[in-house]
């Protein structure tokens, strides 16, 4: 993209947002995109015509239309490491020969699926899931979204390499009656690996006298898996060009697919199909994840806005904000272009946030009145997830629509200390209800949200080379002590673990 296209958008004097809504009575259907179970508002955004057609003109000149075909029929669009990026085929989206193979697949995890509840694995309570990054966020997420009421297993998700992670999760489970899924998709992940060698203890301490028939890898490379002690006909394998956090929907997604039943999988890969669909035909003007990466784009590029805020005002989505702190920050989180060159403007803006209404008590007041400008995400649900007083789910859509608003008018007051001035941006996300479709339709339009930002910007957001270094220093200092570090690293590694 050239520097040109980026000055224009720079330069130009927007409006505020009172006035966009005082000079157009329709903005908010323009604005507005209902699909899949979600409206998308977008209307207390500074987007306006001039900078719809100044990104609409920069999504050509980046050639998002071929990158979007590229992206769907398989095509590489991962240069840096030669591979397409084919987690749109495990939704039945885009290459034929890439959803045969997913489709192939799939029945092999729902085989194992039927299986385990035909009693093949003797009585299963307990489903313990191990990994970590993309292999623990989503179905992380899923779980605990998806999962409050009709989970029909218990599901615990670990991954941090604590080991009080491990005991938490097993603290209530009989080993005797837990399946453990080791779930990576390169089986080398050194925190993954320990946490399984440390599960299965667990259970041979347990009295388990079997363990290994316990257990089941779900990974792209079924080799490492057999090669660790898994037998093959309890691997469930999946395609490598299917990158870790877009992997919730191949075998990743095991435990949701065990734990919420093989119909709700199936709706919610339904639902982010129907997302795909969207976002590979929909025009510009209409298509809510390249909108929404326009306004990304505007904030972070053209306002210097380092950050971005995601509010999940419904507690079944409160572990969204985890998700897409790696799906947004891993994904484009660079500072090189596709092809090689120095990107030369800030890359991904920070993503983080929590949930509503809590975190109105919180950091809500830096967001009024504080002198950073940080575009808010509210996502809600009309439905609420519980049978308690509605009065509950009336008072949180109040609110949240609240802040919105608040946000957006701001309030003057003479006395600066109660000056709201008002004129930040925000969007909302209002969902029917939080079922298997609309949280499949969601994740995916943040991943092709994520994909037309990284397109716009020129980033590859298919390889995460900056998670390597810090891996291979653990590794360095793991096997050869505090050797040729520097003076603080030393001292601090003898202080905490002595001579290892
Ligand atoms: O270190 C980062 C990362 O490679 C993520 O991209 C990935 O989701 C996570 O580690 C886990 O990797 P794996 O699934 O191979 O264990």
């Amino acid at each position: 993209m050239t520097n040109s296209n980026w000055d224009a958008l720079e330069r130009y004097e927007n409006q505020t947002l009172i006035s966009l809504f005082e000079k157009d009575a329709r903005r908010v259907e323009k604005l507005t995109i209902e699909l899949a179970g979600i409206r998308f508002d977008l209307s207390k955004t500074h987007l306006d015509d001039t900078l719809l057609s100044g990104f609409s003109e920069m999504a050509i000149a980046a050639g998002l239309a071929a990158q979007k075909e590229a992206l769907f029929t398989g095509a590489i669009v991962n240069p840096t490491e030669g591979r397409a990026a084919e987690h749109t085929a495990e939704r039945g989206s885009g290459n034929a020969e890439a959803v045969a193979h997913a489709k192939k697949l799939q029945n092999r995890l729902r085989s194992l699926i039927d299986a385990i509840e035909a009693g093949a694995f003797g009585e299963i309570k307990h489903v313990l899931h191990i990994g970590i990054g993309g292999s623990a966020l989503g179905p992380k997420l899923l779980i605990d979204a998806l999962g409050r009421e009709d989970a029909r297993y218990d599901v615990k998700v670990v991954s941090n390499v604590d080991g009080a992670a491990l005991a938490e999760a097993t603290h209530d489970m009989d080993p005797h009656k837990t399946i453990v899924a080791v779930a990576s998709k390169t089986f080398t992940t050194t925190e993954t690996l320990l946490n399984a060698t440390s599960a299965m203890e667990w259970m041979q301490r347990g009295g388990v006298a079997d363990p290994q028939a316990q257990f089941v890898a779900l990974t792209a490379y079924p080799e490492k898996a057999m090669a660790w002690g898994i037998d093959e006909s309890r691997i469930l394998p999946f395609n490598e060009a299917v990158g870790g956090r877009y992997s919730l929907w191949c075998s990743i997604g095991f435990p949701v697919a065990l734990g919420l039943g093989w119909a709700a999988f199936e709706e919610l890969l339904e639902g982010a199909a129907t997302m795909d669909r969207h976002f590979r035909n929909a025009p510009t003007l209409e298509n809510a994840p390249t909108l929404a990466a326009f306004t990304d784009l505007f904030y972070s590029q053209c306002k210097s806005s380092e950050t971005r805020a995601v509010f999940a005002y419904d507690e079944r989505l409160r572990l969204l904000p985890d998700y897409l702190q790696q799906l947004e920050m891993e994904s484009n989180g660079k500072s090189v272009t596709a092809t090689g060159a120095p990107l030369g403007r800030h890359s991904s803006p920070v993503t983080w946030g929590g949930v509503g209404t809590d975190a109105q008590h919180a950091v809500f007041q830096l967001l009024h009145q504080g002198t950073h400008l940080i575009p808010v995400e509210f996502i809600a649900s009309k439905t609420p997830g519980h049978d308690f007083d509605p009065a509950h789910h009336e008072a949180l859509l109040i609110n949240c629509f609240a802040q919105g608003a608040a946000l957006m008018s701001g309030r003057h007051s003479d006395d600066l200390a109660r000056n709201y001035v008002g004129n930040r941006p925000s969007t909302t996300l209002l969902l029917d209800d939080v079922t298997p479709a609309t949280v499949g339709a969601l994740i995916a339009f943040y991943e092709h949200r994520t994909f037309a930002n990284a397109v716009l910007l020129g980033i590859n957001p298919f390889d995460q080379f900056g998670v390597e270094l810090g891996k291979q220093i653990a590794k360095d200092i793991g096997e050869n002590g505090p050797l040729g570090f520097d003076p603080s690293t030393t001292a601090l590694i003898e202080a905490a673990l002595g001579d290892i």
